[in-house]
C-alpha cells in the first residue's frame, strides 16, 4: 500500500499526546476470525437471539456452550496479525495510550498490548452466576459446566441486552473524553456504546481516523478514512508516526 497522507493528518501526528485506538472483529479478520456482519458474517450464519443473550442460556444452557467452545477453538488456533502487532508499538510512540476493543478474542493481549480495555468481555474467561469468581477452564466433562460453589459458569462475554462491564466503559469513556487523536478500526460502527466513542472524542476536540476495509456508519463523522486492511494499513501508519518523530 501507498498511503497518501493529509497534512491535517500529519499534523495531529506530529502534536498527539493522548492517543486512543478502538478495534473492532474486522483487526482480526486476518487472522481467520470471523466478523459478526457482512455476507461472511456470523450473524449471517446463526441466530444472535438463541446464542447470545441471557434468556437463550437459560432456556439451552448445553447449546450456547458448545457454540462458544467452537469459538474457542478457532481461536485457540490462530494467532495475531500484523495489524495487532502494529497496534501493540502504539504506546512506545506517544505520552499516553489506551487501546479499548470490543473484541473477545484476546489477540491484542498476545501480540503484546496491555491494559486493553475488554468492553464486551473475554471468551476465554468464565464466570460464575453464582458467586461471581472468573476462571479459565476450558476443558468440561458436562454442559453448563460448574464452578467449586456449586452455580452454573457462562462465558464472560456481553450478550446483547446486558449491561457493559462498569469499569471497561469508564475508563472507555474517560480516554475517549480527554484523548487528542482516536483511532476507529474494523468496526461497522452500530453497536453501542462503542459506536459513540468515535462521536465522543471528536466532540471534544481529539483527530478522528478510522480504518476500515469499506465505509461505515463512522464515515461521515471522522475527520480521516483510510480504506483497507487493517493488517496493511496500520503497519504503514506506524512506519509514518516513526518517520514524523525521528525514529527511524
Ligand atoms: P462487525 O462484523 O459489525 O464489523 C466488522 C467491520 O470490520 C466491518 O465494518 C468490516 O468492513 C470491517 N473489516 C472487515 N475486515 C477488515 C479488515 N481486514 N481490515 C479492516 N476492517 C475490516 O464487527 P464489530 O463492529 O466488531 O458484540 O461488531 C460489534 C459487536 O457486534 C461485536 O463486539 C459483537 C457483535 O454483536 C457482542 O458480542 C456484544
Amino acid at each position: 500500500m501507498n498511503i497518501q497522507y493529509s497534512d491535517k493528518f500529519l499534523d495531529a501526528i506530529k502534536t498527539a499526546k493522548s492517543v486512543v485506538v478502538s478495534t473492532g472483529a474486522g483487526v482480526s479478520a486476518e487472522s481467520g476470525v470471523p466478523t459478526f456482519r457482512g455476507e461472511e458474517g456470523l450473524w449471517k450464519k446463526f441466530r444472535a437471539e438463541e446464542l447470545a443473550t441471557f434468556e437463550a442460556f437459560q432456556a439451552n444452557p448445553k447449546l450456547v456452550w458448545e457454540w462458544y467452545q467452537y469459538r474457542r477453538e478457532t481461536i485457540n488456533k490462530i494467532t495475531p496479525n500484523p495489524g495487532h502487532y502494529a497496534i501493540a508499538e502504539m504506546p512506545k510512540l506517544f505520552d499516553t495510550f489506551r487501546l479499548i476493543t470490543q473484541n473477545v478474542d484476546g489477540l491484542h493481549r498476545v501480540a503484546g498490548s496491555e491494559n486493553v480495555v475488554e468492553i464486551h468481555g473475554n471468551i476465554k474467561r468464565n464466570k460464575c452466576l453464582d458467586c461471581d469468581e472468573f476462571s479459565y477452564d476450558e476443558e468440561f466433562q458436562q454442559f453448563p459446566p460448574t464452578c467449586e460453589c456449586g452455580g452454573k459458569l457462562r462465558p464472560d462475554v456481553v450478550w446483547f441486552g446486558e449491561m457493559l462491564p462498569a469499569d471497561a466503559i469508564d475508563i472507555a469513556f474517560g480516554v475517549s473524553r480527554s484523548c487528542d487523536l482516536f483511532f476507529t478500526v474494523g468496526t461497522s460502527g452500530v453497536v453501542q456504546p462503542a459506536a459513540s466513542l468515535p462521536t465522543m472524542a471528536r466532540q471534544q476536540g481529539a483527530f478522528v481516523v478510522e480504518i476500515n476495509i469499506e465505509p461505515t456508519e463512522l464515515t461521515y463523522i471522522v475527520d480521516e478514512s483510510f480504506m483497507g486492511k487493517s493488517s496493511e494499513v496500520l503497519p504503514e501508519i506506524i512506519t509514518k508516526i516513526k518517520e514524523i518523530k525521528g525514529l527511524i
